[in-house]
């Protein structure tokens, strides 16, 4: 594992990553408002065969963050890190907030990718209900802190039955949840709530992509997943049975399973940059 970097981009502060393994990089983006621990299960496993990349967010986990963002500007300090580790190209993959950045990634620096991996996530903007909704959040995060933005989050990430089939991870992903800070939170709500609609760049993706989907998600249900596929040119599904929208966590051998066979296809030394 590294020790935290400082990201280059003066705006955006301390940008803490963990890598493991060696070959082709593949990096993994979190969602919201978690950080790069919901990967340990695939930071561990598929760290045999791939060079894993887990950076936490500017503002989330262990980096730090001193003004707003936006999906956008999350995209251009990711960029400056994976130039500055020399992790280019790579094959991107990230879970719902993280897939709305992967988006934004492919759009603006599309000859950096070799491949991308949309897990549990979606290409449209909010719906003006939804920017309604956020509005809402960001005023509780202002008065009630982390917690209730946990609080009715959780039921809607999980399967009801989450806990029973993986012990301990409704504890682990409330402790992420609550962990970050509430001027994060604030401001990822923000950078959601203007995200940009990304559905007309999904036909030209040229890369192959992959887009996994928790069969119980109910915030990304899997019909989104499907209609996803449909305009990527080169798209597969991976609807993940038992899960919900914390597919990495709640199925974790499933996912590494359907991250390996689509990572297997790929060039396993990257060309250099
Ligand atoms: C996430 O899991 O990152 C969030 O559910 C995304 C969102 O709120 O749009």
């Amino acid at each position: 594992m590294k020790e935290p970097m400082l990201g280059s981009n003066p705006h955006v502060g301390r940008v803490y990553y963990v890598e493991r393994g060696r070959g082709l990089p593949v990096v993994l983006l979190h969602g919201f408002p978690l950080d790069g621990r919901i990967w340990d299960a695939q930071l561990g496993a598929l760290s045999d065969r791939f060079r894993i990349i887990v950076p936490d967010l500017p503002g989330f986990g262990r980096s730090s963050v001193d003004r707003p963002f936006t999906i956008a500007s999350l995209a251009d300090d990711l960029r400056q890190l994976l130039v500055q580790i020399q992790a280019l190209p790579c094959v991107l993959g990230g879970l719902s907030m993280g897939g709305y950045v992967s988006l934004a990634y492919i759009t603006k620096y599309p000859s950096d990718l070799l491949g991308l991996m949309l897990i549990d996530s979606r290409a449209e903007a909010d719906t003006p209900e939804a920017k309604q909704n956020r509005d809402k959040m960001i005023q509780l995060v202002r008065t009630a802190g982390a917690k209730a933005i946990a609080d009715p989050m959780l039921p809607k990430l999980l399967a009801p039955a989450a806990d029973q089939r993986n012990p301990g991870v409704v504890a682990h992903l409330r402790q992420i949840m609550e962990a970050c800070p509430r001027r994060t939170i604030e401001f990822a709500l923000a950078a959601m709530r203007d995200r940009r609609d990304c559905c007309p760049d999904l036909p030209s993706i040229a890369v192959p992509t992959l887009i996994i989907a928790g069969e119980e998600d109910v915030l990304t249900p899997p019909a989104l997943a499907h209609a996803m596929a449909k305009e990527i040119p080169h798209a597969k599904v991976s609807i993940i049975p038992e899960s919900g929208h914390m597919t990495p966590m709640e199925q974790p051998d499933r996912v590494n399973a359907a991250m390996r066979e689509f990572l297997a296809h790929f060039p396993q030394q990257p060309p250099p940059t």
